[in-house]
């Protein structure tokens, strides 16, 4: 195991608040991706509910149930051992019931090995998010958009254009905050009303869409790395253009194979030619 990363604790995370030192935060879904993210030392991994968009071809987050995050999670903390993690708790899975929002949790620390969870929604999950914390598990915020609500908000749009909706965002993040949450995501919400919100809590802020006065900032794996090639949100910032890349990748070994160019000499085993010559004959050829 590479014990040159320590991984970061919620203590810590405050202090980097504290210490106006930004928080860096990126989604990973398998062994190779956070492998790559704790190499760049990533400060915290998300396994995203956005896997159900980004890697299992969903339209909507909405699909992703349990069992998929825990084996995501289990992958992810194999590639990223020395970083925290938070796994999301898919849709429904902290809606039905205070002991089932638990039980569905819990599987997702002890058997999935995630370090924390990320709930989406605010006033309206305190009641579950408190009950979370009690049983030792910590709890990241998630408001503004909340993809889950999707049908209900009418699509991805920006939050809290107007006075009442910034307002009870801002509200919802003091709550959250005061309910015991480690973080808070602010997603898709204007940049001076995010602003507003990290410099009244004492927690840290993780934006996404949400400008840079936040404390730090996360984003979809396959959106920086340009794997996600459909429509790419103005927030998003591509740092590579894999897509291309791969799809370019693939097409030439396409080619080489139909031109018999690919395996070249340095791909191939010999054989002895006595040991072929001897086959040969065994085989009556
Ligand atoms: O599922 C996800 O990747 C998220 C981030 C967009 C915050 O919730």
């Amino acid at each position: 195991m590479d014990t040159s990363k320590k991984k970061l604790t919620t203590v810590q995370l405050r202090s980097m608040k504290s210490g106006q030192q930004k928080i860096a935060m990126v989604t990973a879904y398998d062994y190779p991706t956070a492998k790559a993210a704790e190499t760049a030392g990533a400060d915290l991994i998300l396994v995203g509910d956005s896997l159900g968009m980004v890697v299992l071809g969903y339209e909507t987050t909405l699909p992703v149930t349990v069992e998929d995050i825990i084996h995501h999670t289990k992958a992810v903390k194999r590639g990223a051992p020395n970083t925290f993690i938070v796994s999301d708790m898919p849709f429904l899975s902290a809606h039905i019931s205070v002991s089932e929002t638990i039980r569905n949790a819990g599987r997702m620390i002890q058997e999935g090995t995630a370090d924390a969870v990320k709930v989406e929604g605010g006033r309206e999950m305190l009641e579950e998010i408190k009950a979370l914390i009690r049983a030792n598990i910590p709890v990241m915020g998630h408001i503004g958009l909340t993809p889950q609500a999707v049908n209900q908000l009418g699509g991805y749009r920006l939050q809290g254009k107007d006075v009442e909706s910034a307002k009870r965002i801002f509200e919802d993040a003091l709550l959250l905050e005061q309910a015991g949450c480690f973080a808070i995501v602010l997603e898709l919400v204007p940049t001076p009303l995010a602003t507003l919100i990290s410099e009244q809590v004492s927690i840290p802020t993780i934006g996404i869409g949400a400008g840079g006065g936040c404390d730090g900032q996360v984003l979809v794996m396959h959106d920086l790395l340009g794997i996600t090639h459909q429509y790419m949100p103005r927030f998003v910032k591509p740092y590579a253009k894999l897509h291309d890349t791969i799809v370019e990748a693939l097409r030439t070994y396409n080619q080489e194979v139909r031109d018999n160019t690919f395996p070249g000499p340095e791909h191939q085993f010999g054989m002895k030619e006595e040991v072929l010559d001897d086959l040969k004959k065994e085989l009556g050829l």
